[in-house]
C-alpha cells in the first residue's frame, strides 16, 4: 500500500477516515483510553454488551429455571445464536464450529481426538516463541502419551538472529519431520512476532507427511480472513477476548473439519452437552454424539459470556471479514508507514510486511520501553510489552481510526525523542 508524503498530517488521516465505509463502527465501542492499541490482548467493549447481559439477568430474575426454555433467547439452545456468525468468521460450515470453554481447554480436547501418537509417528511441530500455554499443552499431551517432550515437541527454527521464518524454512522443517510427524500445531499470527502462517500451504504439507494440521487462532479469529473448511484444516481453536471483543475470559471457539465429524474411530472426552439434543433430558446412560462439532461440548455453556460474544459478533456481521481485513490492511500499513517515516532510527518492525501479518505490529525500540510506556499511557495511549523486548501495537479494524494512528505515532515520537 502506498502513502504519499501528504498522508502525514492530521487532515489526511481524517480524510481517510471519512472515506472509509467501516469507520462508523467505531461508535459501537466504549473506549477505555483515547488511543487504544491493545486489541490483540483485550478488545474494547461493544456498547451493546451491558444491555445483552442485562437481558439475561432479567430472564434469570423473572423466569428462574424456566429461562432455559422461555423468554427472548432461551438458554438451552443459546450457543446456537452465535454459530452462523462464527462459521462466517473462520470460513467454516455451521456444523464445524462451536463456542465452548476456554482456549487452552479446547486445545486439550482437540488433542485428545487428534494427537494419537504411535512409536513411529509422535512428533508435534510448534512455533518458535510459541505462547507458553500452547507449549505447556503440547508438552503435557506428549507426556500423557508416555513421550519425553524433548523428543516429541519440535520447534520451528528460524535462521540465526531472526524470529520470523520464511515459507521455504517452514516447508523444509515440516518435510524433515516426515513420517515421525503426528501433528502440526501453529498459531496465526504468532503472538511475539506478528508473523502470519499460511494455513493452506501448511495444511497441505502436513497432510503430505500424513500428519494432522491444527491451528490456534487466538491472534487470527476476527483479525484475518480465514477459510478453514476450504483449506482442509483438521481442527482449530480460538479465544474471543482479543479481536472478538467478548470480554475478559470470554468463551472460546473450536472448529473440526466435517471430514472428522461422525467418525467412530476418533476418541473424544465427552459430556452431556455433546449428547443428542432430543434425548439429552431423558438422561440416558449411553452417550449418543451430536452429528456436529457440538459433540465435543462437555458442559452447559456460560450464558453471560455468550451474550457478550453475541453483541460483538453482530458487529462482525455488519462489517464482513473481507471488508474488515481490507480495512485492517490499510490501517496497519498506515501505522507501518508513519513509524518508518517518523521514527526510522528509533524503532525496528519485527513483524513481516503484508500479506504475512494481521493487524498487529511487533516493534523493537532503541529506547527502553519501561522508561516511556507509562508516559505513553498518561497521554491516553495503550500498547503492551512482551518479554524480552517487544512492544505490540494493533490498530483493531473495528474501532481504530486513521486519526488514532496519526496521534499515536505523534505521541510515540515525542516520547522516544527525549
Ligand atoms: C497464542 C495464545 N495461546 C493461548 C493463550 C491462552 O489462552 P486461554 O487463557 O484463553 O486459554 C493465549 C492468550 O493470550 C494466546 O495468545
Amino acid at each position: 500500500m502506498n502513502f504519499q508524503a501528504n498522508s502525514d498530517s492530521l487532515a489526511a488521516a481524517k480524510t481517510m477516515d471519512s472515506s472509509d465505509p467501516l469507520s462508523h463502527l467505531r461508535g459501537e465501542f466504549q473506549f477505555s483510553h483515547p488511543l487504544y492499541f491493545a486489541g490483540h490482548s483485550l478488545g474494547l467493549m461493544p456498547k451493546k454488551v451491558p444491555k445483552y447481559l442485562e437481558e439475561e439477568c432479567e430472564a434469570w430474575a423473572k423466569l428462574g429455571v424456566e429461562a432455559h426454555f422461555e423468554g427472548r433467547h432461551p438458554w438451552l439452545p443459546y450457543h446456537e445464536n452465535v454459530t452462523q456468525s462464527l462459521a462466517r468468521l473462520v470460513g467454516a460450515r455451521p456444523e464445524e464450529v462451536v463456542a465452548m470453554n476456554g482456549l487452552t481447554v479446547n486445545l486439550h480436547l482437540m488433542m485428545v481426538s487428534f494427537y494419537r501418537p504411535t512409536k513411529k509417528r509422535f512428533k508435534i511441530l510448534i512455533e518458535n516463541n510459541t505462547f507458553p500455554s500452547d507449549r505447556y499443552t503440547a508438552d503435557s499431551q506428549a507426556r500423557f502419551h508416555g513421550f519425553d517432550p524433548k523428543d516429541a515437541v519440535v520447534e520451528l527454527k528460524p535462521s540465526p538472529g531472526k524470529i520470523t521464518l520464511t515459507a521455504a524454512e517452514i516447508e523444509e522443517q515440516i518435510l524433515e519431520c516426515g513420517d515421525e510427524l503426528a501433528l502440526v500445531l501453529l498459531g496465526n499470527c504468532n503472538y511475539l512476532s506478528g508473523q502470519r502462517f499460511d494455513f493452506e500451504t501448511i495444511t497441505k504439507l502436513a497432510h503430505k507427511t500424513g500428519a494432522i494440521a491444527g491451528f490456534n487462532l487466538a491472534h487470527g479469529a476476527g483479525n484475518l480472513e480465514l477459510s478453514l473448511h476450504d483449506w482442509s484444516v483438521d481442527f482449530a481453536v480460538w479465544c474471543s477476548y482479543k479481536y472478538l471483543n467478548a470480554g475478559p475470559g470470554g468463551i472460546a471457539g473450536a472448529f473440526v473439519h466435517e471430514n472428522h465429524l461422525n467418525r467412530k474411530d476418533l476418541p473424544r472426552f465427552e459430556g452431556w452437552w455433546g449428547h443428542d439434543k432430543k434425548t439429552r433430558f431423558k438422561m440416558p446412560a449411553d452417550f449418543k454424539a451430536l452429528p456436529s462439532v457440538e459433540a465435543w461440548q462437555l458442559s452447559n455453556p456460560p450464558i453471560f459470556q455468550l451474550a457478550s460474544l453475541r453483541a460483538s459478533l453482530e458487529l462482525f456481521e455488519k462489517a464482513g471479514m473481507k471488508s474488515l481485513s481490507e480495512r485492517s490492511s490499510k490501517l496497519t500499513s498506515y501505522l507501518e508507514w508513519l513509524l518508518l517515516r517518523r521514527l526510522k532510527d528509533k524503532v525496528s518492525i519485527v513483524t513481516p510486511q503484508a500479506p504475512n501479518r494481521g493487524s498487529m505490529l511487533c516493534l523493537k525500540f532503541k529506547k527502553n520501553p519501561s522508561n516511556w510506556i507509562p508516559k505513553l499511557r498518561e497521554k491516553g495511549a495503550v500498547v503492551d510489552f512482551r518479554e524480552p523486548d517487544i512492544v505490540r501495537a494493533t490498530p483493531a479494524p473495528l474501532y481504530t481510526s486513521f486519526e488514532d494512528i496519526f496521534n499515536f505515532v505523534q505521541a510515540l515520537e515525542e516520547l522516544t525523542h527525549e
